[in-house]
């Protein structure tokens, strides 16, 4: 009897395990399962069989029986779940887990700023201009009032091209093309890419910045004051404090350092300031008659300001960001918090 059950449950193993459609195993319950199934053949079997033997090989045949319910009822839950009529694998799909989501990009927290700065000047009336990013000498030094040899080169650390060509320092140039193209009046913003052989943590050898430049009959060093302050309050807050420093640049007289108080101690004084409670956030100044000379433009009829800004430095003040290269390395963790 013990080998008859044995024969029959390798029997059986063997038809489920290739068994892969409904139908098939339908068979198979009736085949072992049914009235004329094998189970019930040896229930029959043991009819013949002394009390003792009943109670032995009863027990077997009903593990036999429990062993080959268990088993196809398994196969049928796996069959159900799959595709009709297609094989299973065996693996099963977790219909409640959650989709997969696609993540949105998002601007770039320099993009953001620039867009920024960009309508608050245009809504002060400025238009935005571009220009080259490799320019001659002449539009990037020369035409600025700063002669080849003359010391003020030294400000800025120059990738040259090639002779005569070199990656801007500045949106400086921008003010030549822009006067060189049209008459006053004029209010125009220059954002752009600039480039300095310069690298640590608060340099980065290509940074952007915006320029700007208006150019008017009586234009006055109060127009800049009164500009300057509307901006800076407009991105860092109305009660920004603005402070305007004596400075020099080839291309305005006189030249100014703006500053702001310091946004991270609130003029207390801090790493960030340099314990003096300020911090530097623009050069500017009325633009030097000697470059409207270049540009043909008539110094004694027309006066006008300029300014230049680091988007990236106003972003690190902004956000609180210690480090400028964290805005090129393009780590999500970073970029995704803006
Ligand atoms: N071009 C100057 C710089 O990059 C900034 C500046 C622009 C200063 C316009 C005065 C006027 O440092």
């Amino acid at each position: 009897m013990i080998e008859t059950i044995q024969k029959h449950r390798q029997d059986f193993d063997s038809r489920i395990c290739s068994t892969s459609v409904a139908e098939p195993l339908k068979q198979l319950r009736i085949d072992f399962l049914g009235k004329k199934g094998c189970v019930q053949a040896l229930m029959k079997e043991l009819r013949q069989a002394s009390p003792e033997e009943k109670r032995q090989q009863g027990k077997l045949i009903n593990d036999f029986k429990q062993y080959v319910e268990n088993q196809l009822k398994d196969k049928e839950e796996e069959l159900g779940k799959s595709p009709k009529g297609r094989p299973s694998t065996g693996a099963t799909f977790d219909t409640t887990l959650p989709g997969r989501r696609e993540i949105p990009g998002t601007l770039h927290p320099v993009t953001q700023v620039m867009e920024e700065i960009k309508s608050i000047f245009l809504g002060l009336g400025f238009q935005v201009e571009e220009g080259p990013e490799i320019e001659t000498d002449y539009y990037n030094f020369e035409a600025l009032n700063i002669p080849k040899d003359h010391p003020a080169r030294d400000m800025q650390d120059t990738f040259y091209v090639d002779g005569e060509a070199v990656l801007r320092t500045h949106t400086s140039p921008v003010q030549i093309h822009v006067m060189e193209d049209r008459e006053p009046p004029l209010r125009i913003i220059a954002p752009g890419k600039v480039y300095r052989c310069d690298s640590d943590v608060s340099h980065t050898p290509m940074f952007h910045q915006i320029e700007g430049l208006m150019v008017d009959e009586n234009v006055s060093f109060s127009h800049l004051k009164g500009i300057m302050s509307i901006f800076l309050q407009e991105v860092f807050g109305k009660n920004t404090k603005v402070r305007f420093r004596p400075s020099f640049f080839p291309f305005t007289c006189p030249s100014a350092e703006v500053d702001i108080q310091c946004v991270i101690c609130s003029g207390k004084g801090c790493r960030v300031c340099s314990q003096t409670g300020w911090v530097e956030i623009l050069g500017a100044g009325m633009v030097d008659p000697a470059v409207f000379k270049f540009v043909d433009y008539d110094a004694e009829k027309w006066t006008g300001f300029a300014f230049g800004l680091g988007i990236e430095r106003i972003s690190m003040l902004k956000y609180g960001i210690n480090d400028i290269r964290l805005f090129f390395e393009n780590d999500l963790r970073f970029l995704k918090q803006f």
